[in-house]
């Protein structure tokens, strides 16, 4: 379905914290706007509907059945996210999911098949995709300057306060999904680390085909994982690991954020502002030394996450991260903790 508009209208699934912020990105956004409202809590919309001036419902049929609702941003638990983009597909509604796409590939699977059965589009509310900076990372990975990759780093380590549990890091509405594995899928890896997973495959273009994880639950008193190690092979033979952990005092120190890409001619560090080390420097750079990476155009926000969505969508292309992509992702975070919880290695791809 091509919309000839110029505006693609937003109805809003899930109104909590991110959701909040999403709101700030569509009503800035040229190219966007805020339809309606749905939470299953009406506490959480009456600030949100004050201050945009829309209508809101607590029923997803309602929100669906509206005909100013062209698209739907879901952020919900993330066991839901599949089930409601499958319902907003059968509505004719273009699908903005928030990350993960799901919490298994099965219903990753039937996510992207019925948002191709009902000719709407998919995204996924990842950055790297919609980041000038990470664009500028993959042009020059993708040109070879890093010569072979042959390591990734990935590493996110936190201490989470106790109260994000409950209520996240505003408190704006107190729930417990965040502890369960049935309904956010795991801890910190399905949670965090997929931003990472996605953006080095984005950027490098490589695939992951094995891992081996150990992970557990050793601090907090929930059902998903607060620690957790992956050693990973890829398709060009590059190792990989992940450590990470969300009970982590301290946290990660002085260890600059940011996926660590390792070649045999130089290192990328993927930050909002990636940093450079090249053995054979660019045009005018001096060798073995860190250089900020240049770049021109935005880097990725929720204003450029909603509003190159919608663009694609306006003009009938791909959006920017797209199902398959988010399914990718997924896939990594599943291997892992198939790996975690077997003890054994995991072959990619998996088997739904
Ligand atoms: N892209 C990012 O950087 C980023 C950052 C934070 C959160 N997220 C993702 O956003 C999603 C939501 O996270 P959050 O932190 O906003 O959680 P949250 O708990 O603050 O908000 C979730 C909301 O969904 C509502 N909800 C529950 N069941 C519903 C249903 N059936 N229909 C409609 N609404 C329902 C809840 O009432 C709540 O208001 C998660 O997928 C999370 O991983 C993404």
């Amino acid at each position: 379905m091509v919309l000839m508009a110029s505006l693609l209208r937003f109805g809003i699934i899930g109104c909590g914290e991110i959701a909040a912020q999403t709101c700030q990105g569509i009503s800035s956004a040229p190219n966007t706007a805020i339809a309606m409202l749905m939470d299953t809590r009406p506490e959480v919309l009456s600030d949100l509907a004050e201050f945009y001036h829309v209508p809101t419902t607590t029923d997803v049929d309602a929100l669906l059945a509206n005909p100013e609702v062209d698209a739907v941003y879901i952020a919900t638990p993330h066991y839901l996210h599949a089930p409601l983009g499958i319902k907003a597909a059968e509505a004719g509604k273009h699908v903005l999911v928030e990350k993960p796409i799901a919490t298994t590939l099965a219903d990753a699977d039937a996510l992207i098949a019925a948002c191709e059965k009902h000719n709407v589009k998919l995204g996924v509310a990842f950055y790297a995709q919609v980041d000038a900076a990470m664009a500028a990372a993959r042009d020059l990975v993708r040109a070879g300057v890093l010569g072979k990759i042959t390591f990734v780093r990935l590493s996110s380590l936190s201490r989470k306060p106790d109260t994000y549990w409950h209520g996240g890091y505003t408190g704006r509405v107190y729930t417990d999904w965040r502890t369960r594995k049935a309904q956010a899928g795991g801890g910190v890896l399905i949670m965090n680390v997929i931003h990472d997973l996605n953006t080095v495959r984005w950027v490098t273009g490589l695939e992951v085909v094995r891992v081996y994880s150990e992970m557990d639950t050793l601090a907090t008193p929930v059902e998903v994982e607060d620690t957790i190690g992956v050693v990973m092979r890829y398709d060009n033979g590059a190792i990989g690991v992940v450590q990470a952990g969300s009970a982590m005092p301290g946290g990660a120190h002085q260890d600059a954020p940011g996926p660590r890409i390792y070649g045999t001619k130089g290192q990328l560090i993927l930050a909002s502002k990636p940093l450079i080390y090249l053995t054979e420097p660019l045009e005018g750079g001096v060798p073995n030394t860190w250089q900020e990476l240049r770049f021109s155009g935005p880097i990725a926000d929720r204003q450029q996450i909603v509003s190159r969505f919608a663009a694609a969508v306006l003009e009938g292309k791909e959006p920017p991260v797209t199902g398959y992509d988010g399914r990718k992702a997924l896939e990594i975070v599943l291997a892992a903790y198939r790996s975690g919880e077997s003890k054994q290695p995991v072959d990619l791809p998996l088997r739904a």
